[in-house]
């Protein structure tokens, strides 16, 4: 049988949404905007494996919000391209050659139903039976895109504003995601459009060029594509309508990892519990070392210099991490990441705080707000601080609002007045339950 692939691409920047960080990654009814299309992937009986594409900035900030999860249909993170065309292309060339049929699917439409993607994937599975590869253009099968009936009159438009014609409604459509190819065909379909520069702003597109015939599938209005704020708060409504949008105490039980850590006779598990806050504090510095690159509160600051230290060196999420484990009575990160270990190395410290997130709600403690005072005589960190704050927010599941960043020098005093490094205090609380 035909192996299915997913690729969920989510590589763009989300300009039109006008966050400070890609709308992919904002929480939306509980858990970013992305992972909603993952886990219906992941869910989905019909796909067999899938890839993410993300921007290469966002790549290890992308591995860290999955990693909790424990997707098991999931074989990579793979870098984006420039514009989507690439993005998609570089998703499905990722893919094991066993994937024959492939489903490009946007991330900014995050309310693809179940049903749908399985519906759609089991129909193009019947298409793709019913033609032959390599038989030339007219008998392509296999290529489906989902699309509902404009329910819009639609006007074709000159540049001057002047009504040029009024297609027949009854035969327009407007197309969504999934759209699902054979693969070969697919691929064909993207070097072509490359050699050619053609630019299309679907996958259906490029495959139509080659004269292939491409189904529609009947989708559903609700699968919207999120593109400006007023869609975000659309998208929210239709999550709330249709019950999805999951409690936090529930999606905070989905993250599976390091339950252990609360296994009976670890410290966690010894902690009397009468209060219902607890505060922790956290305090690290990590020496300069102008050989690496400087990441910060989760954000890659690309003036530098970079830290030396376990992991990326992220001096603030390790700071940080060690206030929210403190917090909960769960030690600190030397003794869940061991320096030595050679699993941490140059790992994301994203990664880590997501890890601890699930630590602590094994342990049951959920994050309330946490406060960082970062000490640094250089680089100039005002720029960065609203990214570090959406980025800390959305691992910890908080509000960024609940995520203080403070940047101070040290008036040239001392090791940090000397730049010879870099200082951070964190303080975290955490709530029972
Ligand atoms: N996308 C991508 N790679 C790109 C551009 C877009 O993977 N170079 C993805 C986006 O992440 C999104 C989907 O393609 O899931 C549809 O694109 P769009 O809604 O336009 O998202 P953005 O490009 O991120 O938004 P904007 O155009 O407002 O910047
Ligand atoms: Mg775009």
């Amino acid at each position: 049988m035909d192996k299915v692939g997913g690729v969920i691409v989510a590589a763009g920047r989300g300009e039109r949404m006008g966050a400070p960080i890609n709308k992919a990654f904002l929480p939306l009814g509980g858990r970013p905007l992305f992972l909603h299309s993952v886990l219906t992937f992941e869910a989905a009986p019909a796909v067999d494996t899938y890839v993410v594409v993300s921007h290469p900035e966002d790549a290890a900030f992308c591995r860290a919000l999955l990693a909790p999860y424990g997707l098991r249909k999931l074989v990579a993170v793979v870098d984006g391209g420039a514009i989507r065309q690439e993005s998609a292309a570089a998703g499905v060339r990722s893919l094991p050659d066993v994937c024959c049929l492939v489903a490009v699917h946007d991330a900014a439409r995050p309310l693809l139903s179940l049903e749908l993607l399985q519906g759609a994937v089991e129909r193009a599975r019947d298409g793709s039976r019913s033609s032959s590869p390599g038989t030339g253009p007219a008998t392509l099968g296999a290529a489906l895109v989902v699309a509902v009936p404009a329910k819009e009159t639609i006007k074709l438009v000159d540049e001057s504003g002047q009504v040029r014609d009024t297609p027949d409604r009854r035969r327009l459509w407007a197309a969504q995601t999934p759209q699902i190819f054979r693969r070969d065909l697919l691929l064909r379909a993207y070097a072509e459009a490359e050699r050619d520069g053609f630019v299309g702003t679907d996958d259906a597109s490029l495959v139509e060029r080659l004269g292939a015939p491409v189904e529609v599938y009947q989708g559903e209005y609700g699968n919207i594509k999120v593109t400006t704020p007023e869609d975000w708060r659309m998208a929210q409504a239709l999550l709330e309508q249709r019950a999805l949008v999951v409690p936090v105490s529930a999606e905070r039980g989905f993250v599976p990892a390091a339950a252990a850590v609360a296994a009976p006779g670890s410290v966690a598990s010894g902690l009397a519990r009468p209060a219902s806050v607890r505060v922790g504090i956290g305090y690290d510095v990590h020496p300069f070392d102008s050989g690496r690159p400087l990441f910060l509160g989760g954000v890659e600051i690309p003036e530098g210099p970079g830290l030396a230290g376990h992991s990326d060196a992220d001096v603030a999420l390790h700071a940080l991490m060690d206030a929210c484990l403190g917090a909960a009575g769960l030690r600190d990160i030397g003794q869940h990441f061991p320096p030595g270990d050679p699993r941490w190395k140059d790992a994301p410290s994203l990664a880590l705080l997501a890890s601890v997130r699930s630590m602590l709600e094994a342990a049951g403690y959920t994050v309330n707000q946490v406060d960082l005072a970062i000490a640094a005589e250089t680089p100039r960190l005002a720029p960065y601080v609203e990214r570090m704050q959406q980025r800390i927010g959305v691992v910890l599941g908080i509000p960024p609002g609940n995520v203080g960043i403070k940047a101070t020098t040290s008036e040239g005093l001392g090791f940090v007045g000397r730049k010879e490094g870099i200082a951070v205090w964190a303080i975290a609380t955490v709530v029972n339950g």
